[in-house]
């Protein structure tokens, strides 16, 4: 890894979280209370402090820039529901400490090369302000703020042309002995990826792309979220508390036709985007209601990165190469969900779309730590939620190319609904 690579990583996380934080009006700096979602000007002194945190302090054992910054930003030792009891630096105080923090972790490399270690923590902090990045839209969402005017979002390239003769279906995997996780050769992976394991898998089908909107609604229609046994019992629990009767920020109007809030925006509920801001008990519901169920983690990778003719895992579901715009709607830029249709050269080996990108994707499993894990230096990252959440795979349109594989596990509680999730179905 070059000084130049790391840098560019650092740069293009920051410009995104810098864009977010330009759309919200000083009103909208600490978000509401009780969302699941931290106040917006807590998430953006958050990547700042975590850069300071690994490599100035980390690295060089240097003092904080912002004295009780770890009473503040530190998200794992100062409880969520503390969250908003902070004297927050105002929004230039912020903008200027984490500036500050990147110019001082960008000058500490200059000409030269960073070590194996400085290439880990810099990666490290670039993924985390991606994830936060992510977070950031996701706050955005939630409280309806005013649609981000990011640079990077292409309108145009994000309604493609598609065939319109397709229609759903299902494709056969033979399964077999399969190996779950990332290879020890991979640059950089999170400890919960570690380290691709043999594990059978029974052969079975899996829906070739997520589960559309049209699909989601004829199962609201039949009134799923009322029929007690297409629910489990803690999801059944969970519908009840909450009233849910469709997803989150579908909207009916008086002539019974579906919208949903995008932002700001009520639109038209598009038939053939992937149902999304569904939470794992609704996900589960649908596919008891279709007769159908979860993919496995183990069946979700296989499917997206098994070449049955060679024998070989491929790095990502089109190959080895990195995702590019032809391939994958990652990087914000479509700016919405895209036709699950869509994107056809990015299709895996067995001929599933769309495995990276667009929508992340509920599975089954529950987050567990692969055999022989140990724990990386960010101890907080995963093991504390081991047991306890569900898995998502893949990638949603805001997850950045840099962040995401085809190993790649991200992790919520199955009631989070506001997140950019959906899913695909599996039988057998
Ligand atoms: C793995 C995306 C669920 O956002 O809570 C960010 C990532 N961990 N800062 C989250 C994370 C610490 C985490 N997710
Ligand atoms: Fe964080």
């Amino acid at each position: 890894m070059t000084t130049g690579l790391l840098i560019d990583a650092l740069l293009d996380a920051r410009s995104v979280e810098l864009e977010l934080l330009e759309g919200l009006t000083d009103d909208q700096l600490l978000g509401r209370r009780g969302h699941f979602v931290e106040p917006p000007i807590w998430e953006v002194g958050h990547v700042g402090w975590f850069q300071e945190y690994w490599i100035l302090r980390g690295l060089d054992g240097a003092e904080s820039l912002l004295p009780g910054s770890d009473g503040i930003y530190d998200a794992f030792h100062v409880s969520y529901k503390r969250r908003w009891d902070h004297a927050f630096p105002s929004r230039e105080g912020t903008l200027a400490y984490i500036a500050e923090v990147l110019r001082r972790c960008m000058a500490r490399l200059d000409s030269r090369t960073p070590s194996a270690e400085e290439a880990y923590f810099y990666t490290l902090a670039a993924c985390h302000e991606d994830m936060h990045t992510e977070t950031l839209t996701t706050i955005v969402q939630t409280h309806g703020y005013r649609r981000p005017g990011l640079s990077r979002f292409d309108p145009v390239w994000g309604a493609p042309e598609v065939d319109v003769a397709h229609r759903p279906y299902d494709v056969h995997v033979p399964g077999g002995m399969f190996r779950l996780g990332a290879d020890p050769r991979e640059p950089f992976v999170f400890d919960n990826e570690k380290w691709a394991h043999p594990i059978e898998v029974k052969p079975f089908r899996l829906s070739a792309a997520p589960v559309t909107n049209a699909e989601f609604r004829a199962f609201v229609d039949d009134g799923g979220y009322h029929r007690r046994e297409c629910w489990s019992r803690r999801g059944w629990d969970w519908r009840r508390r909450e009233g849910a009767g469709h997803p989150l920020f579908w909207i009916r109007d008086g002539a019974g036709r579906w919208h949903t809030r995008q932002f700001d925006a009520v639109l038209p509920l598009e038939p053939w985007h992937p149902v999304v801001h569904v939470n794992w008990y609704e996900a589960d519901a649908f596919c008891r209601w279709a007769g159908r169920r979860l993919p496995t983690e183990a069946e979700w990778e296989m499917a997206a990165t098994y070449d049955f003719t060679t024998g070989r895992k491929r790095r990502f579901p089109w190959g080895d190469e990195a995702p590019s715009p032809e391939r994958a709607s990652l990087d914000f830029r479509a700016g919405a969900t895209i036709d699950v249709r869509a994107l056809p050269e990015g299709d895996s080996p067995v001929g599933c779309r769309q495995m990276i990108g667009n929508v992340w994707e509920w599975v089954e499993d529950t987050f567990h730590p692969y055999p022989g894990f140990a724990c990386d230096p960010y101890a907080e990252y995963s093991q504390p939620y081991f047991g306890e959440k569900k898995v998502l795979r893949g990638g949603g349109w805001m997850t950045r190319s840099r962040l995401i594989r085809t190993t790649f596990r991200n992790f919520y509680k199955r009631h989070r609904r506001n997140i950019v999730a959906g899913f695909r179905t599996a039988a057998r």
